[in-house]
């Protein structure tokens, strides 16, 4: 199954269709794009709508004591900008879908129904959990069916999110609004003196970027090599967001919700800002920094310190896609967005300061690998293979540490991220990695020409017959291949055949065991 985008873009390989593809753009008015204008709203967002806040999901716990939440994916239709009527996806919504949150040690059960007419999954970005409960593109929903995982949460505190993951058509998914945060919490973050008040001085900033026609609807097939670049930004489904901030200190869990884009955030004065928790949990200390990168699928939670009256901006200032070049216009490398801004009211309440310490974290010693294995990033293609659903690319045994080098040769910008587990940065080119790479990471982004070298450990889970994902998350080209999947197994257990199809991933362990 392939995307409705990949067989277009084949079909562009023709004269014929390639003028009429151009036609169609020119139409559009997104010619711009071909030719890579830049794109600046500094100074040209109004700023009159309040931020939403995804409400927090209704959770019961169950006879078990299981943490029981309940979502749906639905289409509907929603005011994305003011006066027009968007068609647009959501979760238990029209656009995208309620934090869920749950405790170190709690089992939680999510009941999912599919109220789409196609096939979609819901993959819990970041998770460490079974692989049959990861939401793969081998946990297929059909239209009206249901899935209902269940899982233990057994990792650091978090912001993680959740998103579909069918096979090709991810970017569509995602890009229409199905998506959401889903946040962990733990003892060791809980003892810390952070603003945790969610809403309120703990606010989810999902970004994402979006380009309308004139009567509302998405644009959704632009032909930029890395997928959709828009020009208007969205913070969790709100244009031209305000916060009205009434603590001397807020926390924001930015996530970059976008299919391609990447940010490079910082505030309208330059002040600095302290980076608490990157993908996978808190750092060991707070970074002061002025600007943090993140590309699809990153998280980065940071605390900003605020004076009475005072409004700031929250601005994307122009990414760093390819050092030392300056090929990056295509790409957004020369965009700048105002994103969010913050109102401090009159009198702001007192904020603890920050404690100087967060949290140890247990370093992964490559001494210790079992494996080394190598991956090159290349064209549409992870080791110069295709995304498979057939085929296991890589088989890892249970209990062991890995070090995974990661190469892109390729000469345009791309992540890699690795379903099931947090990884550490042991290195890029050779370098020691910056404080923003120095935690927790489940997604690394890969500027053209660039090697990380990462550290991971495979723990508590095996199944022979159910893989999980490594992959570009710049979803289209995810969407065109750049996937490949791996399997963990008991050691000195076979790989077995992942399951047919749109089967419902069952652990079919037993059968194949
Ligand atoms: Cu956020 Cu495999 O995905
Ligand atoms: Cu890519």
């Amino acid at each position: 199954m392939r995307s409705r985008r990949a067989r277009w873009l084949k079909a562009a390989g023709s004269g014929l269709s390639a003028a009429l593809a151009v036609l169609a753009l020119t139409s559009c008015g997104a010619l711009d794009e071909l030719t890579g204008t830049k794109i600046d709203t500094v100074g040209q967002v109004p700023f009159e709508n309040r931020l939403a806040i995804p409400p927090l999901a209704d959770s019961k716990l169950d006879a078990d004591g299981r943490r029981l939440f309940t979502l749906t994916a639905d289409p509907g239709e929603s005011e994305l900008r003011p006066g027009a009527k968007t068609d647009t996806w959501g979760f238990s919504g029209s656009y995208l879908g309620p934090t869920l949150r749950a405790s170190r040690g709690e089992q939680v059960v999510v009941d999912f129904r599919n109220g789409l007419d196609e096939e979609t999954t819901v993959h819990w970005h970041g998770m460490h959990l079974p692989a049959a409960a990861d939401g793969g593109p081998h946990q297929a929903v059909e239209p009206g069916g249901s899935w209902t995982p269940t899982w233990e949460i057994d990792q650091p505190a978090a912001t993680l999110w959740y998103h579909p993951h069918p096979h090709g058509d991810t970017e569509e998914h995602v890009y229409r609004g199905l998506a959401g945060m889903f946040i962990l919490d733990d003892a060791e973050e809980a003892e810390l003196d952070l603003p945790r008040e969610y809403g309120v001085d703990d606010v989810p900033v999902i970004v994402q970027d979006k380009r309308f026609a004139d009567d509302g609807s998405l644009i959704e097939d632009e032909r930029e090599r890395l997928g959709i670049l828009g020009d208007t930004l969205l913070v969790n489904g709100t244009y031209g967001p305000y916060l009205d901030v009434s603590t001397e200190r807020v926390r924001l869990r930015l996530l970059n919700g976008s299919t391609a884009r990447t940010y490079d955030f910082g505030f309208s004065d330059q002040r600095d800002f302290a980076l608490i928790a990157t993908d996978g949990g808190l750092l060991e200390r707070p970074a002061e920094l002025d600007r943090i990168q993140l590309s699809p699928g990153e998280r980065a939670e940071i605390v900003v310190a605020i004076e009475p009256r005072e409004r700031v901006v929250l601005r994307s200032y122009p990414p760093d896609l390819e050092p030392g070049s300056d090929s990056s216009r295509q790409d957004g490398g020369e965009d700048s967005f105002d994103v969010l801004q913050l109102r401090a009211a009159t009198a702001l309440e007192p904020s603890a300061a920050l404690p100087t310490e967060l949290v140890d974290i247990p370093k992964l010693d490559p001494a210790d690998a079992a494996e080394t294995r190598e991956f090159e990033l290349r064209s549409r293609r992870i080791n110069d293979e295709e995304m498979d659903m057939d085929r296991i690319d890589t088989v890892v045994s249970k209990g062991t540490t890995e070090v995974w080098e990661v190469e892109n040769g390729h000469g345009q910008p791309h992540t890699f991220h690795v379903h099931d587990v947090q990884f550490q940065v042991l290195d890029v080119d050779g370098e020691d990695p910056p404080p923003e790479l120095s935690g927790w990471k489940d997604t690394v982004q890969l500027p053209p020409r660039v090697k990380v070298r990462l550290a991971m450990a495979f723990e508590d889970y095996a199944d022979p017959s159910s893989p999980y994902m490594y992959h570009c998350h710049l979803l289209r080209h995810e969407d065109e291949g750049m996937m490949g999947q791996f399997v963990v197994v008991e050691p000195g257990e076979q790989a077995a055949e992942p399951p047919a199809h749109g089967e419902p991933g069952h652990n079919h362990a037993e059968d194949h065991g």
